[in-house]
């Protein structure tokens, strides 16, 4: 799809530069784009850029990171460094989010790292299928390994690295005690142990981090509801419950955590899923939109508009019917059907799914990452697939608020985009915007799926990153620029607030190992030869041209 310069002029139209194209505290961040930030090339190198063409790289099933032409990277950290004297990097990292301690200065501030779930036969030493006996010190291990890292990075000379032991840096784990923000309790306390299965994220418009819980129910179980309404509790994978006794309620929520002094606090009025992210809107009366997604065959698209400036409490959770294009309020006083099923908001909000179907919300196939079109103001979703349904490649819904405004009731579905092997991509995850609009998409095929000669997969080999640019000879295609290595998965895009680095999370390397002394992958190539999650930073001429392609159309 190319959107041209004549429907670009008619959308800014609508709105001013920089208000409504760019959410302004997204500026500084490097979330996405700055229309006003980049330095003016000249004519020669303008017409040069308007020649450029991206050389895609090939399907590989190498294990390796491999970067097309133009691009290099370097780790900046990987699983099991320190931080400082007493914590180390946790694992399987997913969302990254890095904030400058000055706008002024791009090159030195916090990162925020997900650590989503663990490997137990890296981890701890445990092997499920041989049913060993497990004892509390390998739980706690997993414990450790899980939730988020803080830690202050700077470049220099062209490479980032981590400040070794500033105050900043910081594990937060599924140990660690966080507060509800909502006035009652649940499960009696309003301090809760701990957050996991922390997926991708956001940001907040007062610079804090946004973490997601995604599933949940793989460390602590669900508390499932028959007929009757009566519940039970469904035992987890992980079977962490049987070591701590943590109610699966305390997770599938939304937490934010302060950089600077590592607080967190859990917002209930967002609702509890398979948050995969948060995704935040500020409106010009500081009121907040936040679209968030629940990562489950058949599951939903939630919004929260909130009533008050700056409040993820105050306010209104609403689900997708993308058949008709409405928001449907999860809201209890109002809403009879919910009324007769749950005895209170809070019930609503902790059993949002149930919630969700009462109202007539749509099932989607696994909405994953949501971004904010710099360019048009719309709102990109991935559904990465649905094999329940046999949509085995996924692809991109794209929601038109009414009249572009964030707090609208009412929307246009459509299809951006459709995995498969046409387009040459499938299982779309994470989504980002870089400096100039042009979106960067990673896929998420299935460790067990992935190169498997009787799986829908094989043509697309190794999951990878690609690239849409918007303005040029490829705008509107969709470009293959990294492959990841054997069995990982690339995630949490995010780029430098100067757009010339570009974060990346490389998680589950040789993830279907079997036996640690052979491994299905070795990167990023440490001499123990044991496969390593790790955050690195993608750098290189091609990225800096790419985020100058605007200035091609004057
Ligand atoms: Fe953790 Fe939905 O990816
Ligand atoms: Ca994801
Ligand atoms: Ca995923």
């Amino acid at each position: 799809m190319k959107y041209n310069r004549r429907k670009f002029i008619s959308f800014i139209g609508k709105a001013s530069l920089g208000t409504m194209i760019t959410p302004p505290f997204l500026v500084g961040c490097g979330n996405t784009s700055n229309p006003s930030g980049l330095k003016e090339e000249s004519k020669q190198n303008l017409d040069s850029l308007k020649q450029l063409i991206l050389k895609a790289l090939p399907a590989s099933d190498q294990d390796d990171l491999l970067l097309t032409k133009g691009l290099d990277y370097h780790v900046i950290i990987k699983w099991g460094d320190k931080i400082n004297d007493e914590d180390t990097f946790g694992f399987n990292n997913d969302f990254t989010c890095f904030i400058p301690f000055d706008e002024n200065n791009p090159k030195d501030g916090l990162l925020w790292v997900n650590h989503e779930y663990i490997n137990p036969l890296f981890v701890s030493d445990y092997n499920k299928n041989l049913k060993q006996h497990r004892t509390i010190e390998q739980i706690n291990k997993e414990m450790y390994n899980v939730g988020g890292t803080i830690i202050r990075i700077k470049e220099e000379n062209g490479k980032w690295s981590v400040v070794e032991n500033d105050p900043h840096n910081r594990r937060i784990t599924a140990q660690t005690p966080i507060q509800l923000n909502w006035d009652s309790s649940i499960k009696e306390t309003s301090t809760v142990m701990g957050t996991l299965s922390n997926c991708s994220g956001g940001i907040t418009p007062w610079n804090t981090f946004l973490t997601c819980e995604e599933n949940y129910d793989a460390f602590f179980g669900e508390t499932v509801y028959d007929e009757n309404n009566v519940a039970t509790h469904k035992p987890s994978w992980y079977g962490w419950e049987n070591f701590y006794d943590y109610p699966p309620e305390h997770y599938g929520w939304v937490v934010e955590v302060n950089p600077k002094d590592g607080t967190a606090q859990k917002h209930i009025a967002l609702g509890r899923f398979a948050h995969e992210c948060c995704t935040l809107y500020e409106l010009s009366d500081k009121r907040v939109v936040a679209y968030t997604g629940d990562d489950k065959n058949n599951e939903h698209l939630y919004k929260f508009i909130s009533s008050e400036p700056g409040s993820l409490k105050e306010g209104t959770l609403y689900v997708a019917d993308t058949n008709k294009g409405k928001w449907l309020a999860l809201d209890w006083e109002n809403q009879s059907v919910l009324r007769n099923k749950f005895k209170d908001q809070t019930e609503v909000l902790i059993r949002a799914r149930e919630a969700a179907k009462l109202l007539g919300a749509t099932e989607l196939n696994r909405p994953e990452d949501i971004e904010i079109d710099p360019i048009t103001g719309n709102i990109l979703v991935s559904l990465t697939n649905n094999k329940s349904k046999n949509d085995f490649h996924g692809s991109i819904l794209k929601i038109e608020e009414t009249n572009g405004d964030f707090d609208a009731l009412s929307f246009k579905a459509s299809t951006y985009m459709a995995g498969g092997e046409e387009n040459g991509f499938s299982c779309p995850d994470n989504l980002a915007f870089d400096l100039s609009g042009n979106l960067w998409i990673t896929s998420d095929i299935s460790g067990s799926s992935m190169n498997k000669r009787d799986k829908p997969y094989m043509p697309f080999k190794n999951n990878s990153l690609f690239v849409i640019p918007r303005y040029g000879q490829d705008a509107g295609k969709i470009i293959r620029v990294a492959s990841a290595p054997r069995d990982a998965e690339l995630t949490g895009p995010w780029f430098s607030p100067d757009g010339k680095t570009l974060f990346l999370s490389v998680q589950h390397p040789g993830e279907q190992t079997m036996d640690l002394n052979n491994p299905n992958s070795t990167w990023p190539f440490d001499k123990d030869n044991i496969p390593k999650p790790a955050v690195v930073a993608i750098t290189g001429d091609l990225i800096e041209k790419i985020n100058k392609l605007k200035q091609i159309e004057g």
